[in-house]
Protein backbone atom coordinates (compact mmCIF):
# COMPACT_ATOMS: atom_id res chain seq x y z
CA UNK A 1 0.00 0.00 0.00
CA UNK A 2 1.27 3.60 -0.43
CA UNK A 3 1.77 5.68 2.16
CA UNK A 4 0.91 9.49 2.08
CA UNK A 5 1.73 12.32 5.18
CA UNK A 6 -0.18 14.61 6.67
CA UNK A 7 1.52 17.93 7.55
CA UNK A 8 -1.26 20.43 9.60
CA UNK A 9 0.86 23.70 9.51
CA UNK A 10 -2.23 25.90 10.26
CA UNK A 11 -1.03 26.73 13.77
CA UNK A 12 -1.08 30.60 14.58
CA UNK A 13 2.10 29.85 16.92
CA UNK A 14 1.10 31.86 19.87
CA UNK A 15 3.70 31.00 22.46
CA UNK A 16 6.63 31.30 19.77
CA UNK A 17 5.93 34.98 19.92
CA UNK A 18 4.65 37.80 17.68
CA UNK A 19 4.77 37.26 13.51
CA UNK A 20 3.61 35.19 10.71
CA UNK A 21 1.86 32.09 11.13
CA UNK A 22 4.67 29.40 13.36
CA UNK A 23 4.98 27.24 10.03
CA UNK A 24 5.63 30.29 8.26
CA UNK A 25 8.99 31.05 10.38
CA UNK A 26 12.20 30.50 8.57
CA UNK A 27 14.69 28.28 9.96
CA UNK A 28 18.45 29.86 8.37
CA UNK A 29 16.65 31.32 5.54
CA UNK A 30 14.13 28.42 4.74
CA UNK A 31 10.32 28.23 6.22
CA UNK A 32 9.53 25.41 8.73
CA UNK A 33 7.11 23.73 6.84
CA UNK A 34 9.48 23.25 3.59
CA UNK A 35 11.92 21.94 6.20
CA UNK A 36 8.93 19.49 7.44
CA UNK A 37 7.74 18.45 4.13
CA UNK A 38 11.09 17.95 3.09
CA UNK A 39 11.60 15.59 6.39
CA UNK A 40 8.64 13.67 5.27
CA UNK A 41 9.38 13.37 1.48
CA UNK A 42 12.62 12.18 1.95
CA UNK A 43 11.04 8.63 3.14
CA UNK A 44 11.35 6.56 -0.40
CA UNK A 45 8.03 5.20 0.75
CA UNK A 46 6.06 8.40 1.11
CA UNK A 47 4.71 9.54 -2.29
CA UNK A 48 2.13 12.05 -1.17
CA UNK A 49 2.55 15.28 1.03
CA UNK A 50 -0.57 16.87 2.26
CA UNK A 51 0.20 19.98 3.76
CA UNK A 52 -2.83 21.89 5.86
CA UNK A 53 -2.18 25.51 5.40
CA UNK A 54 -3.45 28.35 7.71
CA UNK A 55 -7.33 28.87 6.54
CA UNK A 56 -6.71 32.06 4.77
CA UNK A 57 -2.97 31.04 3.26
CA UNK A 58 -3.26 28.32 1.20
CA UNK A 59 -2.76 30.11 -1.75
CA UNK A 60 0.98 31.65 -0.40
CA UNK A 61 1.57 27.95 1.04
CA UNK A 62 1.18 27.26 -2.46
CA UNK A 63 3.68 29.21 -4.21
CA UNK A 64 6.26 28.86 -1.20
CA UNK A 65 6.22 25.12 -2.10
CA UNK A 66 6.67 25.73 -5.96
CA UNK A 67 9.30 28.62 -5.41
CA UNK A 68 11.34 25.57 -3.42
CA UNK A 69 12.99 22.21 -4.70
CA UNK A 70 11.40 19.40 -3.44
CA UNK A 71 11.76 15.64 -5.00
CA UNK A 72 9.97 15.12 -7.99
CA UNK A 73 8.71 11.45 -6.97
CA UNK A 74 6.69 12.68 -4.06
CA UNK A 75 3.18 15.07 -4.96
CA UNK A 76 2.27 17.88 -2.99
CA UNK A 77 -1.59 18.95 -2.39
CA UNK A 78 -2.43 22.04 -0.16
CA UNK A 79 -5.69 22.37 1.57
CA UNK A 80 -6.91 25.03 3.86
CA UNK A 81 -6.97 24.13 8.06
CA UNK A 82 -9.22 24.76 10.76
CA UNK A 83 -9.87 25.62 14.05
CA UNK A 84 -7.92 23.16 15.85
CA UNK A 85 -5.41 20.98 15.20
CA UNK A 86 -7.92 18.26 14.97
CA UNK A 87 -10.12 20.03 12.22
CA UNK A 88 -6.83 20.63 10.60
CA UNK A 89 -5.46 16.74 10.47
CA UNK A 90 -9.16 15.99 9.68
CA UNK A 91 -9.00 18.54 6.65
CA UNK A 92 -5.70 16.79 5.58
CA UNK A 93 -7.64 13.47 5.54
CA UNK A 94 -10.61 14.34 3.70
CA UNK A 95 -7.76 15.03 0.71
CA UNK A 96 -6.59 11.68 0.67
CA UNK A 97 -7.13 9.20 -2.20
CA UNK A 98 -8.10 5.71 -1.60
CA UNK A 99 -5.05 4.20 -2.64
CA UNK A 100 -2.96 5.28 0.29
CA UNK A 101 -3.07 2.60 3.10
CA UNK A 102 -1.18 3.87 5.33
CA UNK A 103 -0.83 7.38 6.16
CA UNK A 104 1.86 9.80 8.82
CA UNK A 105 0.51 12.95 10.60
CA UNK A 106 2.95 14.87 10.94
CA UNK A 107 3.50 18.71 12.77
CA UNK A 108 4.91 21.25 10.77
CA UNK A 109 6.40 22.27 14.38
CA UNK A 110 9.01 19.45 14.17
CA UNK A 111 10.63 20.30 10.94
CA UNK A 112 13.81 18.54 11.63
CA UNK A 113 12.82 14.48 12.37
CA UNK A 114 14.99 12.32 10.50
CA UNK A 115 14.43 10.26 7.87
CA UNK A 116 15.27 7.35 9.86
CA UNK A 117 12.54 7.48 12.29
CA UNK A 118 10.22 8.37 9.68
CA UNK A 119 10.51 4.67 8.38
CA UNK A 120 11.15 2.74 11.22
CA UNK A 121 7.12 4.58 11.69
CA UNK A 122 6.12 3.56 8.80
CA UNK A 123 7.72 0.06 8.86
CA UNK A 124 5.85 -0.95 12.11
CA UNK A 125 2.18 0.09 10.27
CA UNK A 126 3.38 -1.99 7.73
CA UNK A 127 3.88 -4.95 9.89
CA UNK A 128 0.73 -4.56 11.44
CA UNK A 129 0.17 -2.11 13.48
CA UNK A 130 -2.77 0.25 13.64
CA UNK A 131 -0.96 3.41 15.17
CA UNK A 132 2.38 4.00 15.53
CA UNK A 133 3.96 6.31 17.98
CA UNK A 134 7.82 7.71 18.39
CA UNK A 135 8.47 8.45 21.25
CA UNK A 136 11.25 9.29 23.86
CA UNK A 137 11.89 8.65 28.14
CA UNK A 138 11.28 11.57 29.67
CA UNK A 139 14.57 13.51 31.13
CA UNK A 140 12.36 15.34 33.45
CA UNK A 141 10.20 14.29 36.43
CA UNK A 142 6.53 15.39 36.11
CA UNK A 143 4.52 16.31 38.17
CA UNK A 144 0.38 15.94 38.22
CA UNK A 145 -0.86 19.84 40.15
CA UNK A 146 -4.41 20.47 41.49
CA UNK A 147 -6.10 24.02 41.14
CA UNK A 148 -4.71 26.88 43.58
CA UNK A 149 -7.01 26.81 46.78
CA UNK A 150 -7.28 30.53 45.50
CA UNK A 151 -5.94 33.15 43.32
CA UNK A 152 -2.33 33.87 43.67
CA UNK A 153 -2.05 30.95 45.97
CA UNK A 154 0.61 28.66 44.66
CA UNK A 155 -0.69 25.26 42.97
CA UNK A 156 -0.35 21.57 45.14
CA UNK A 157 0.94 18.67 43.62
CA UNK A 158 -0.92 15.99 43.63
CA UNK A 159 0.52 12.84 41.80
CA UNK A 160 4.37 12.08 40.66
CA UNK A 161 3.67 9.56 38.31
CA UNK A 162 6.67 6.84 37.64
CA UNK A 163 8.47 8.45 34.80
CA UNK A 164 10.33 5.24 33.85
CA UNK A 165 6.63 4.43 32.55
CA UNK A 166 6.01 8.09 30.58
CA UNK A 167 7.33 8.96 27.46
CA UNK A 168 7.47 11.83 25.48
CA UNK A 169 5.48 11.71 22.08
CA UNK A 170 6.43 13.25 18.74
CA UNK A 171 5.46 12.76 15.21
CA UNK A 172 4.94 11.63 12.48
CA UNK A 173 2.42 9.19 13.70
CA UNK A 174 1.27 5.86 11.60
CA UNK A 175 -1.56 4.99 10.87
CA UNK A 176 -3.77 2.65 9.61
CA UNK A 177 -5.47 4.35 6.90
CA UNK A 178 -9.52 3.02 7.51
CA UNK A 179 -8.62 3.16 11.70
CA UNK A 180 -7.27 7.19 11.40
CA UNK A 181 -10.21 8.02 9.70
CA UNK A 182 -12.69 5.85 11.56
CA UNK A 183 -11.05 7.44 14.54
CA UNK A 184 -11.63 10.99 13.61
CA UNK A 185 -15.12 10.57 12.45
CA UNK A 186 -16.24 8.95 15.59
CA UNK A 187 -13.78 11.08 18.60
CA UNK A 188 -15.20 14.19 19.62
CA UNK A 189 -13.24 14.74 22.74
CA UNK A 190 -10.56 17.26 22.70
CA UNK A 191 -7.07 15.62 21.82
CA UNK A 192 -3.18 16.96 21.63
CA UNK A 193 -2.40 14.08 19.34
CA UNK A 194 -4.29 11.22 16.88
CA UNK A 195 -3.05 8.50 18.36
CA UNK A 196 -5.44 9.46 21.65
CA UNK A 197 -8.13 9.06 18.75
CA UNK A 198 -7.31 5.29 18.20
CA UNK A 199 -7.03 4.77 22.12
CA UNK A 200 -10.19 6.02 22.52
CA UNK A 201 -11.42 3.22 19.91
CA UNK A 202 -9.92 0.84 22.13
CA UNK A 203 -7.22 -0.20 19.61
CA UNK A 204 -3.80 -1.35 20.06
CA UNK A 205 -0.87 1.61 19.69
CA UNK A 206 2.73 0.51 19.60
CA UNK A 207 5.93 3.08 20.58
CA UNK A 208 9.11 3.00 18.39
CA UNK A 209 12.07 5.02 19.26
CA UNK A 210 11.59 8.73 18.43
CA UNK A 211 14.91 11.04 18.47
CA UNK A 212 15.86 14.26 20.24
CA UNK A 213 15.96 16.38 16.73
CA UNK A 214 12.09 15.62 16.27
CA UNK A 215 11.46 18.41 18.76
CA UNK A 216 8.55 20.42 18.58
CA UNK A 217 9.69 23.67 17.77
CA UNK A 218 7.38 25.73 20.46
CA UNK A 219 9.10 28.77 22.20
CA UNK A 220 11.72 30.82 21.45
CA UNK A 221 14.66 29.27 22.39
CA UNK A 222 13.42 25.99 20.39
CA UNK A 223 14.51 28.40 16.87
CA UNK A 224 17.64 28.65 18.47
CA UNK A 225 17.80 25.03 19.12
CA UNK A 226 16.74 23.89 15.55
CA UNK A 227 19.23 26.51 13.72
CA UNK A 228 22.49 25.18 15.51
CA UNK A 229 20.86 21.48 14.59
CA UNK A 230 20.83 22.87 10.89
CA UNK A 231 24.69 24.42 11.13
CA UNK A 232 25.87 21.24 12.29
CA UNK A 233 24.45 19.26 9.73
CA UNK A 234 25.94 21.60 7.10
CA UNK A 235 29.33 20.60 8.41
O1 LIG B 1 -0.30 23.87 18.88
P1 LIG B 1 0.56 22.70 18.63
O2 LIG B 1 2.02 23.01 18.81
O3 LIG B 1 0.12 21.43 19.31
O4 LIG B 1 0.40 22.44 17.07
C1 LIG B 1 0.91 21.28 16.48
C2 LIG B 1 0.73 21.35 14.98
O5 LIG B 1 -0.66 21.49 14.64
C3 LIG B 1 1.45 22.55 14.34
O6 LIG B 1 2.16 22.08 13.21
C4 LIG B 1 0.32 23.50 13.98
O7 LIG B 1 0.59 24.28 12.82
C5 LIG B 1 -0.84 22.54 13.71
N1 LIG B 1 -2.17 23.17 13.89
C6 LIG B 1 -3.06 23.18 12.81
N2 LIG B 1 -4.30 23.80 12.94
C7 LIG B 1 -4.64 24.40 14.09
C8 LIG B 1 -3.75 24.39 15.21
C9 LIG B 1 -2.50 23.76 15.07
O8 LIG B 1 -2.76 22.67 11.74
N3 LIG B 1 -5.83 25.02 14.16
Amino acid sequence: ARTAAVIPAAGRGVRLGPGAPKALRTLNGTPMLIHAVRAMAASRAVSLVIVVAPPEGAAEVRSLLDAHALPERTDFVVVPGGQTRQESVKLGLDALPPEYGTVLVHDAARPLVPVDTVDAVIEAVREGAPAVVPALPLADTVKEVGPAAAPGEPEPVVATPDRARLRAVQTPQGFDRATLIRAHETVTADVTDDASMVEQLGLRVVVVPGHEEAFKVTRPLDLVLAEAVLARRRL
